[in-house]
């Protein structure tokens, strides 16, 4: 029988650098979807499937290291774990597999000048889903909660915050937001954009209007475009969080939920969002809803000053008709079940079970 680690104890080994290979032994397809950040591949899967035991007779790993099998729910991987076993490796295999993986995070310190307030992205490594807890002198906020609601009150009892808000930066379609779970187990303030999709009590919170504690004045920036609700919010000036609107290197997709017609108008409201928030100052750091690739256990945040984001842009948004066709013409697959995600989301409440079997697989916001 192999050993097995769950996703929780590899996300620690991680986290903590501890040495270990990673071994993937999916097919080349399904690894293209996602995988583990510094993880080896080899696609064993059908010949393990097959009871070809040899698949792995000549990988070459390091000795000196556990070696963590990985497949897609935890079954061939056991096999895999015990092949190497039998070649005298310290073999485990991941306990539920890249299902399993899907709530893994880390993090990383956004660094700010103002030494007052901190920053802490908040990264769901296999989705590349960010979210953010934002603290000062005792209080915090977080934004775009993706990850059960313990892990924020956790994070922000380390630094002994009290979360006052929490807040999304629009209705998800790629992850089940667990905001609203959240503020609730924390006693905090539900702020949402102005919209008439959700389904349950929270205080709006619309362009202009601001909220303060500590050194923070957290202020509401309407962002139509990949949804009509979508606003991004901007930290004293310094730093701004974009939800999906915008990325360090491509904007949000405009077409979920919107036949083509829709599609284009919300690319053109895309396109008059976008050139309203890259006119403000170049400093400004550009803190995004999503990373488009898994995300690495480095500790090293995702974000970029405005200047940069706005100069890798500037072809885009040449003009408005460019960039509507450049848009409209590169939008990728939807999600895997957005429309029923849209649905859990709109209405407030995270299905029964495991929420994993409608979050499976990357993240697909994102146009670049
Ligand atoms: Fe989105």
């Amino acid at each position: 029988m192999s050993k097995s680690i769950t996703a929780e104890g590899l996300r620690e080994w991680l986290v903590a650098a501890k040495p270990v290979t990673v071994l993937d032994i999916r097919t080349r397809e399904d690894r293209a979807q996602w995988s583990i950040p510094g993880s080896i591949h080899i696609d064993a899967y059908n010949d393990l499937k097959q009871g070809r035991h040899g698949a792995l007779a000549d990988a070459v790993l390091p000795v000196v290291c556990p070696v963590v099998t990985i497949c897609n729910m935890g079954v061939v991987s056991q096999a895999a774990a015990q092949a190497l076993q039998a070649r005298g490796f310290e073999a485990l295999f991941l306990d539920g597999g890249m299902k399993s993986w899907s709530l893994a995070w880390n993090t990383a310190a956004v660094p700010v000048a103002d030494e007052r307030i901190r920053v802490i992205q908040i990264r769901r490594t296999g989705k590349g889903c960010l979210s953010y807890l934002v603290g000062s002198q005792g209080e915090a906020f977080v934004l775009d909660a993706s990850l059960p609601p313990s892990i924020y009150l956790t994070l922000a009892s380390e630094h002994g915050w009290c979360i006052r808000y929490v807040l999304d930066t629009h209705v998800h379609a790629d992850h089940l937001s667990r905001s609203r779970a959240l503020a609730t187990e924390a006693g905090a303030t539900l702020l949402l954009p102005p919209q008439e999709r959700v389904h349950f009590p929270f205080t709006r919170f619309a362009h202009g209007d601001t909220v303060t504690f500590g050194a923070v004045t957290l202020a509401a920036v309407a962002c139509p475009g990949h949804t009509l609700e979508s606003t991004s919010y901007a930290v004293n000036r310094a730093a701004l969080f974009t939800g999906d609107t915008l990325f360090l290197s491509g904007v949000g997709r405009p077409d979920l939920h919107a036949d083509a017609d829709e599609a284009r108008e919300r690319a053109r409201l895309l396109y008059h969002t976008l050139k309203r928030l890259l006119a403000d100052v170049p400093e400004v750091l550009v803190l995004p809803g999503h990373a488009s690739e898994p995300v690495w256990f480095d500790g090293v945040p995702l974000v970029a000053c405005l200047g940069d984001v706005a100069g890798r842009l500037r072809d885009w948004l040449a003009c408005e008709e460019g960039f509507v066709e450049r848009i409209l013409a590169r939008i990728p697959p939807a999600p895997p079940n957005h429309t029923r995600i849209v649905e859990w989301n709109e209405a407030g409440v995270l299905p029964e079970g495991d929420p994993t079997d409608l979050e499976a697989g990357a993240n697909r916001c994102a146009i670049s």
